[in-house]
């Protein structure tokens, strides 16, 4: 009888699989944490031909664990076979950063996946797929996966910027003496990378402004957001390898998000369609549309908040400040200051920042 509270099985589909990251996140979500106590789940992992001995290794060890929800577990290198009916596909498997390098540098290496990736999903996942891209440079090539998967909404495609979310909840928790869970209303702006704005004008401590919280709003101007900005690169020079396991976390946080209503008041951040950003800025201080003059398909992270069904908004009642405006404009370039290699002609006109 226990069976009959079980809902429909589910598969997930995940790149990268024999990585760091990965290791850290197919527990979680083979153990339930991430879809929940009555959810089964089938795990398609994906490799490559390097990695393919390893991805072995990672099946043996989700077989050996014996977890309840964990009803398949299967591996390949084809992405078009792997991404077969996927409702969740965690784009994560991708070359990394090492100490001294932006994670611009890393486009020309992986944006040829995520083409590729992103016709394969067009071909064979399910027609609603939620991705969530982590490999960086995560915006741009989340840009590239949703250019060449014209049948999937383009509001499916997720740039996480959930790591950068917490890790920004964190500082100002750190700063203010409280528990981080205190700590509310947390947008980042733009992309996952040097350039990305965490928002402290709207986000909130105890209910309350950042701002009335904490009075040393130079220290917020200049220590926090450059903190934030490049938390990531700090932790590759200390550790000699990126982010993993608060990586993992971020994703766990950032599916959770959109698959449980978020809490009344509140939102969260993700790397979404830029189409999207002109209700946002209709509401207030831009009204002509398109702010910038540039091209208005990107991915740019944004304030959402999701009725639990997989699906989001973005949050209207935002408000800004020259501060913001000027760090948020930022966040855009020519596209001619990044795009060196095989990006498609769609991306070389646009202006995906990096
Ligand atoms: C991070 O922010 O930790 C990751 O994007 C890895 C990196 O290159 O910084």
């Amino acid at each position: 009888e226990e069976t009959k509270s079980w809902k429909k099985l589910i598969n997930i589909a995940v790149s990268g699989a024999a990585g760091m990251i990965s290791n850290h996140l197919l527990f979680k979500i083979a153990s339930g944490e991430v879809f929940g106590p009555n959810q089964p789940v089938a795990l398609k992992l994906l490799g490559s031909e390097r990695s393919i001995q390893a991805l072995e290794g990672v099946a043996m060890e989700l077989e050996d664990s014996l977890f309840p929800l964990l009803r398949e577990v299967s591996i390949g290198i084809n992405p078009y076979e792997v991404f077969q009916d996927a409702e969740w596909v965690l784009l994560i498997g991708a070359k990394p950063r090492g100490p001294g390098m932006e994670r611009a540098d890393l486009l020309d290496i992986n944006g040829q996946i995520f083409a590729e990736q992103g016709k394969a999903l067009n071909a064979s996942a399910s027609p609603n797929v939620k991705v969530i891209v982590v490999g960086n440079p995560c915006n741009t090539n989340a840009l590239i996966c949703m250019k060449n998967a014209p049948n999937i909404p383009a509001k499916n495609f997720h740039a996480l910027t959930r790591l950068d979310e917490n890790r920004a909840k964190c500082q100002l928790a750190l700063k203010a003496g409280v528990f981080y869970d205190q700590v509310s209303n947390m947008t980042i702006w733009g992309n996952h990378s040097t350039t990305q704005v965490p928002d402290f004008l709207n986000a909130r401590i105890k209910g309350l402004p950042v701002k009335e919280v904490i009075k040393d709003h130079k220290w917020l101007e200049e220590e926090f957001t450059e903190k934030v900005q490049k938390r990531g690169g700090v932790l590759i020079k200390k550790w000699g390898r990126s982010s993993a396991a608060s990586t993992a976390v971020s994703i766990v946080d950032a599916i959770r998000s959109l698959i449980t209503p978020t809490p009344e008041g509140d939102w969260f951040s993700s790397g979404v369609n830029n189409l999207l950003k002109l209700v946002v800025y209709s509401r207030s201080v831009y009204t002509n549309g398109n702010p910038y003059g540039i091209a208005e398909d990107i991915v740019f992270s944004m304030p959402c908040r999701s009725k639990g069904d997989g699906d989001y908004e973005l949050v209207k009642d935002v408000i800004f400040d020259d501060y913001l405006l000027k760090r948020i404009k930022k966040v855009y370039m020519p596209v001619s200051f990044w795009c060196k290699g095989d990006c498609s002609s769609e991306i070389r006109e646009g202006f995906q920042g990096l």
